[in-house]
């Protein structure tokens, strides 16, 4: 079954081109529904607005060649490992479920345009369906924070669910389409099919409305984070002072007044205590 390409079966019922211009459709909704988004909500706008307010605040220049260095360790930091994440639990769920999905995708592509691959295509496209599943529905039951930390029922739907809900029903029933297709069960096979073609569509033609396109911002996003702190503007937050130091005492004379002359460092708040339904 993990062998064989589930798509070409499907020439029997659906002409190959049909599939073709799907896929053709579902790019077009995918990169339509990113820039309806992006003017809808101003965020490339914003972004850019907010970058030159960050450069105005800038109490170094950062070069050309420091920002080549910053997107390199963007790529490698934020987009490659998924580095964002403190909890190691959501990082590792998130690394399953991007790889799975990047490798889905391009085996689907691959099997619908050519019937003839090695049986390695058919393996990863079954094996990305896999990682969606269990990083995702590990997610899903599991790390979300409305459920694990403020208590509500894994079964409560909300419209910032669309993303992860339609991109587990899109691996789960592909898979359970592949595995009752092989099985020889032509009815119920047509049946997950369906759903697994409902699902998909779906889930690249919602871009404009769900979280899809935070594949593509958060990389922009993560790149600016590293600028501000290169350039020291650092959204004109405060610096991580060390209340020790006499210079930030002398700057900031409450410190002494209410701490003592030697405050300890009491680290982050907000990671003083994991929430778990508060
Ligand atoms: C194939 C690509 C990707 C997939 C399938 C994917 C999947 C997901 C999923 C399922 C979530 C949870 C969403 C939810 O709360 O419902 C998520 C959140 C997140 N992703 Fe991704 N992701 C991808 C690419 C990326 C990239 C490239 C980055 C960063 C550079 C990124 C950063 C994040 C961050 C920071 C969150 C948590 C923030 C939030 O919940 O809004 N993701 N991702």
């Amino acid at each position: 079954m993990v062998t064989s390409n589930p798509f070409a079966e499907l020439s029997s019922f659906i002409p190959a081109t049909v599939m073709q211009g799907w896929v053709v459709l579902m790019v077009v909704f995918v990169i339509g529904g990113t820039v309806l988004d992006m003017i809808h909500k101003g965020s490339a706008k914003y972004f850019f607005e907010n970058a030159k307010r960050a450069k105005k605040s800038a109490k170094r220049t950062v070069g050309g060649g420091e920002k080549v260095s910053l997107a390199v360790q963007t790529v490698a930091n934020e987009v490659l490992t998924s580095s964002e994440f403190a909890n190691p639990r959501r990082r590792v769920s998130h690394l399953f479920t991007m790889y799975g999905f990047i490798i889905f995708v391009v085996t689907s592509v691959i099997l619908i345009y050519s019937e003839q691959t090695s049986s390695l295509v058919p393996l990863l496209w079954h094996v990305g369906a896999l990682m969606v599943c269990i990083g995702g529905y590990w997610f899903w039951f599991f790390i979300r924070v409305d459920v694990f930390a403020e208590g509500n029922p894994w079964y409560r739907l909300v419209r910032a669910d669309m993303f992860i809900v339609s991109l587990l029903a899109t691996a789960t029933f592909g898979l359970i389409w592949s595995f009752v297709q092989s099985a020889g069960a032509g009815g119920l096979s047509r049946l997950f099919f369906a759903l697994f073609a409902i699902a998909a569509t779906f889930l690249f033609s919602t871009v404009l409305w769900s979280k899809f396109a935070h594949m593509f911002f958060k990389p922009a996003a993560a790149f600016q984070k590293r600028v501000i702190k290169a350039d020291e503007s650092r959204e004109n937050l405060p610096a991580d002072y060390d209340l020790t130091d006499p210079q930030v005492q002398a700057k900031y004379p409450d410190i002494p007044e209410y701490m003592g002359k030697n405050p300890p460092n009491m680290g982050l708040g907000i990671k003083r205590e994991a929430p778990n339904h508060y």
